[in-house]
């Protein structure tokens, strides 16, 4: 009965307010839905040239955009405000509904941590929340809407210094990110839906209420919150779980590019054909957030650099923008780029680059990269690890890891154009090269 009752006031809330729209909701069997990523910097001036796989780079506007993405935009913060250990750079951003009646919510969509969480009024204070073009998310006007309680099994999957027990026995969260961003408040239940084809919605998901945030992606004004899509308990991609197969994918257009990247869930998600290679996924259970998968070796061109390590040792994760390796696996790809290619290498890169070097002429031959994943080997198109940043500079969008503590990063400029299914079931990431503006 109370089900019903809630379900025909959002359908009458939704006929009332537009037209017809089709209207599902999740239940226990699997579903299937499709979002909008949208990149943070996303022109209207697209240039984009799918054709460019060669081992020739050129000058082309499509590949400075990028670094003029990278040089200006984020400027000297950039190399700080990496993803880790689990922070939010918030390239991309997606579109969720929370609450009866749905609330539209714009948020950072993070491989890289957990946690979904909206900022919630009232605010700790004035300066306790990072200002947004739409108003705070109310609580107060959604009828679905209610707290976890400190003993509810919810709270404690919150790692242990991550949660405390407030007023009225309500379970206070504490996320913080690797940037120095943290979000601070109720954990909650509600509603939460997607815009795929149709609403599809999922009763009882649990988000962060929070009333004291501060994050690095504040300046674009349209983030309201943040969607955790790791491997972790609470992130989105758990919490639906059974519901879509444990599984989903994404397809990043390039950065300028006027189409939108594709987030996809459930057997939507799914990836097939002849290009499919799959690797292992190593969830480690002390940090379960991060999707951990083994590098053997990189090609740089006819030469393999193994890597020294046979075990979990590099995250995917499209929350961070650069690749980040090994320094001697990084050192060892910076020879083999500077013998097998007509550069002269600059002493001091540009930030955020490790690497660049001048070139003569309108175009520059350079060898291409295959990243070695055990039992999937990824052939990278040339713009997924170089970029032109000025007439004749060349860079490489890989970087030492020197500031990440040792810790490797598939970063999501290496990953454009690839179809990238999560299978956290089978415990398998599987890539098909794409052109991600024509994945539907
Ligand atoms: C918000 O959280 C920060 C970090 O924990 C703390 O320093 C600050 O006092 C909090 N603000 C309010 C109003 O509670
Ligand atoms: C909450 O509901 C009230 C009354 O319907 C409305 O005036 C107000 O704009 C709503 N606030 C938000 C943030 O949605
Ligand atoms: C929400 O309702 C509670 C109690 O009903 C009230 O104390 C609180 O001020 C309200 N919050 C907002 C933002 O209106
Ligand atoms: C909380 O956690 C339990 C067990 O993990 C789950 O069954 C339940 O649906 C969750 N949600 C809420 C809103 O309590
Ligand atoms: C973003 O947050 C920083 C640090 O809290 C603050 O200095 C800056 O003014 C904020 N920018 C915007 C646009 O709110
Ligand atoms: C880019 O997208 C905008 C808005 O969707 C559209 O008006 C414009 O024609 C598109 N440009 C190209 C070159 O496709
Ligand atoms: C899991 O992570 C811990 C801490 O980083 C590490 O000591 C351990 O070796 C890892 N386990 C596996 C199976 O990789
Ligand atoms: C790579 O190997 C192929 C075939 O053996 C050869 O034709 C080509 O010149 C080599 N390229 C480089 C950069 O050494
Ligand atoms: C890595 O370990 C696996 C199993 O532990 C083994 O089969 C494989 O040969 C090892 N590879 C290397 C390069 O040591
Ligand atoms: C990947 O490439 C390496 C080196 O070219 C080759 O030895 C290996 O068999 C390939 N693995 C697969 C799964 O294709």
């Amino acid at each position: 009965m109370h089900t019903l009752l809630l379900l025909f006031s959002f359908f009458a809330l939704l006929c009332s307010l537009s037209n017809f729209i089709p209207f599902v909701e999740a239940t226990k069997t699997q579903r299937s839905f499709t979002v909008d990523l949208i990149h943070h910097d996303s022109p209207h001036s697209p240039f984009y040239d799918s054709s460019l796989t060669s081992s020739e780079i050129f000058k082309k506007a499509a590949l400075r955009s990028i670094a003029r993405y990278s040089l200006s935009e984020n400027n000297n913060q950039f190399p700080e405000s990496v993803v880790f250990p689990n922070g939010a750079v918030g390239d991309y951003l997606m579109k969720i509904y929370i609450g009866t009646p749905p609330v539209e919510r714009i948020a950072v969509a993070d491989t890289g941590s957990d946690l979904v969480w909206v900022q919630c009024s009232p605010c700790d204070d004035e300066s306790s929340c990072f200002s947004q073009d739409s108003p705070l998310f109310d609580p107060n006007n959604s009828s679905t809407y209610t707290t976890i309680s400190c003993t509810s099994q919810n709270c404690t999957l919150l790692p242990q210094n991550q949660h405390t027990c407030g007023t009225s026995n309500v379970c206070q969260y504490l996320y913080t990110y690797g940037d120095t961003s943290y979000t601070i408040g109720d954990l909650a239940s509600d509603s939460i839906s997607f815009d795929s084809v149709g609403y599809v919605t999922f009763p009882n998901s649990i988000f962060g209420c929070g009333h004291n945030n501060s994050v690095t992606f504040n300046s674009t004004k349209k983030a309201t919150g943040l969607v955790g899509l790791g491997a972790g308990p609470l992130s989105l991609v758990s919490q639906l779980g059974d519901q879509i197969g444990h599984k989903f994918s994404y397809c990043l257009v390039p950065s300028g590019s006027n189409y939108t990247s594709k987030l996809k869930f459930g057997d939507d998600a799914i990836i097939s054909g002849n290009g499919v290679v799959s690797t292992p996924l190593a969830i480690n259970s002390s940090t379960p957030t991060y999707y951990n998968v083994n590098l053997e070796g990189i090609s740089v061109g006819n030469n393999t650099i193994q890597s020294n390590q046979n075990a979990s040792n590099i995250i995917l994760d499209s929350g961070t923008t650069l690749t980040y390796l090994d320094p001697s696996m990084f050192n060892d790809i910076v020879t083999l780029v500077t013998q097998s290619s007509a550069i002269e290498v600059v002493k001091d890169p540009p930030k955020p680059f490790g690497f660049c070097g001048r070139f003569q002429g309108s175009s520059v031959e350079v060898p291409i990269f295959v990243f070695h994943f055990s039992g999937a080997n990824v052939s990278l198109p040339i713009e997924n690890m170089y970029t032109v940043v000025d007439e004749n500079l060349v860079c490489l969008l890989l970087l030492p890891n020197t500031e990440l503590i040792g810790v490797s990063i598939f970063g999501n400029l290496a990953q454009v154009n690839f179809q990238v299914e999560y299978d956290l079931q089978g415990n398998k990431v599987s890539f098909s090269p794409a052109d991600c503006t024509k994945s539907n």
